[in-house]
């Protein structure tokens, strides 16, 4: 019998990903992908604990929830509500005492036992609690990657040992953990089967990937990359989120030896100020940060950077965060995330005694932002005029438009036949706005003209 699943994201990529693959795993069961709460038999909400009122935020979809759920029993009908992610394994069993519309809360590492899971929920009348970390069953037991798009996801390693003092990862994804060679190319391989031409290779601290090879020793990040490049129809591949410490002197000579892999990087600094990364336990200086820039620059010129910053981390100074927009005008970034200081029960950081001020940190972010905004302006508007090769992904917003993404990660919104999804094709880009570009089909692709 078929039964309607719907699963609500919140947050990272990687559990973008993980959504993906709870839809795989539920399918073999009967579960069939629904876009709303109320169509569906089983809701899953994938929750992010990174941002600031996680658990509110969790509460008030429950709260929805159990009113959807007591108007279908009214009908006769059964609604499961599971609740999955970092919030799921933060919070455990809690969530279930809080929520009684909740049946089953599952933590990121046991997603490959939801099957067996929904089964106990269903059987059981009390609310079913998996937590447990169990990462290297969890990739072998799920099923192969369904078809998801041009653009896909593919988590490579998970978890992280880094224990940056305002992070909660480390708590809710578990000790680092890198997947073998193997079975990354086998879901690569599916992947590009079913239609992608881009992997995006995911983890929390995917840069400290050391998965073992076909001979037992542990391959890096850049090797890795080199064996998923030789799969002959994947056009281009890049990675994330990298940590500074972990930019080895391969991965960066990577972006100038594999042409597929993507001239983009985020590396989050979080801090212009070395008293400030000392306190968050990032192991590195602000000089360690501009020389792996510098390195990056000098294997691939072209390279765009992004990253992540926090602003008002328990006793920054005025002075801390002047250095952090130096920092900025030194490096200029392409794009960039940058979040006002949250404190995360748990963390080293919470209990710290000098907590800054909201209204300063809401001064800082806007300074920050600021100047975030003009450096990806300037980097948008420094495409205009030239051509580049664009990966198409999705049909456009106007009929005869397609969007795609250029090298540099920037949507590109041009007019195309849809007989060019999936491939890459030259544009010559006319016009930068301020999250995209817009450009025009150069002559020698289009289709409809023959050359001359
Ligand atoms: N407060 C604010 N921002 C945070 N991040 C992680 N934890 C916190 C927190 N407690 C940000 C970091 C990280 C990004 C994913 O989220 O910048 O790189
Ligand atoms: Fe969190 Fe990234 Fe630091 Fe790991 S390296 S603790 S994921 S911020």
């Amino acid at each position: 019998m078929t039964k309607k699943l719907f699963v609500k994201t919140y947050g990272c990529q990687m559990n973008a990903y993980d959504s993906a693959r709870m839809a795989d795993v539920l399918a073999p069961i009967g579960f069939v992908g629904v876009d709303s709460a109320a169509d569906a038999d089983l809701v899953i909400l994938n929750t992010c604990h990174i941002r600031e009122k996680a658990a509110e935020k969790l509460y008030s979809d429950l709260g929805r929830l159990a009113i959807l759920k007591q108007a279908k029993a009214q009908n006769g009908e059964a609604l499961m509500v599971a609740v999955a992610g970092c919030v799921a394994q933060a919070e455990g069993a809690e969530i279930a005492a809080r929520a009684a519309c909740v049946d089953l809360v599952v933590g990121p590492q046991t997603y490959h036992r939801l099957p067996e899971l929904v089964a106990q929920a269903e059987a059981d009348g009390a609310a079913v609690i998996a937590t447990e970390f169990l990462s290297d069953s969890k990739f072998d037991a799920l099923p192969p990657a369904a078809a998801s798009g041009v653009s896909a996801f593919l988590t490579v390693q998970e978890g992280c040992d880094r224990f940056c003092t305002f992070c909660v990862v480390p708590y809710t994804r578990g000790p680092e953990f890198s997947r073998p060679v193997a079975a990354v190319v086998r879901e690569a391989t599916d992947l590009v089967a079913a239609g992608a031409r881009e992997i995006v290779l995911l983890g929390q601290n995917v840069n400290a990937y050391h998965g073992a090879g076909a001979r037992g020793a542990s391959l890096s990040l850049a090797r890795l990359i080199e064996t998923v490049a030789a799969i002959p129809a994947l056009e281009r591949i890049r990675y994330t989120t990298s940590h500074p410490r972990d930019m080895g002197d391969d991965l960066i000579a990577a972006h100038g030896a594999i042409a597929k892999l993507m001239p983009y990087v985020h590396l989050p600094v979080q801090s212009g100020s070395d008293r400030v990364l000392a306190a968050m336990n990032r192991r590195h200086r602000v000089d360690d940060y501009f020389d792996v820039v510098a390195r990056l620059r000098a294997a691939r010129p072209d390279v765009a950077l992004s990253s992540d910053f926090i602003v008002g981390f328990p006793g920054e100074s005025d002075a801390d965060f002047d250095a952090t927009l130096a920092l900025v005008r030194a490096v200029g970034f392409a794009s960039a995330f940058s979040f006002k200081y949250s404190a995360r029960p748990g963390t080293p950081a919470a209990d710290a005694p000098d907590q800054i001020p909201e209204t300063v940190k809401d001064q800082r972010l806007a300074a920050l932002q600021g100047a975030l905004r003009t450096q990806q302006h300037g980097f948008n508007a420094a495409t205009v005029g030239r051509g580049l090769p664009v990966l198409f992904e999705a049909a456009g917003r106007h009929p005869g438009q397609l969007v795609g993404r250029s090298p540099y990660l920037q949507p590109v919104h041009v007019a195309a036949p849809t007989s060019l999804l999936g491939t890459v094709a030259q544009v010559h880009i006319d016009a930068a706005l301020p999250n995209s570009l817009a450009g025009r089909l150069d002559q020698t692709n289009r289709p409809d003209v023959q050359a001359a």
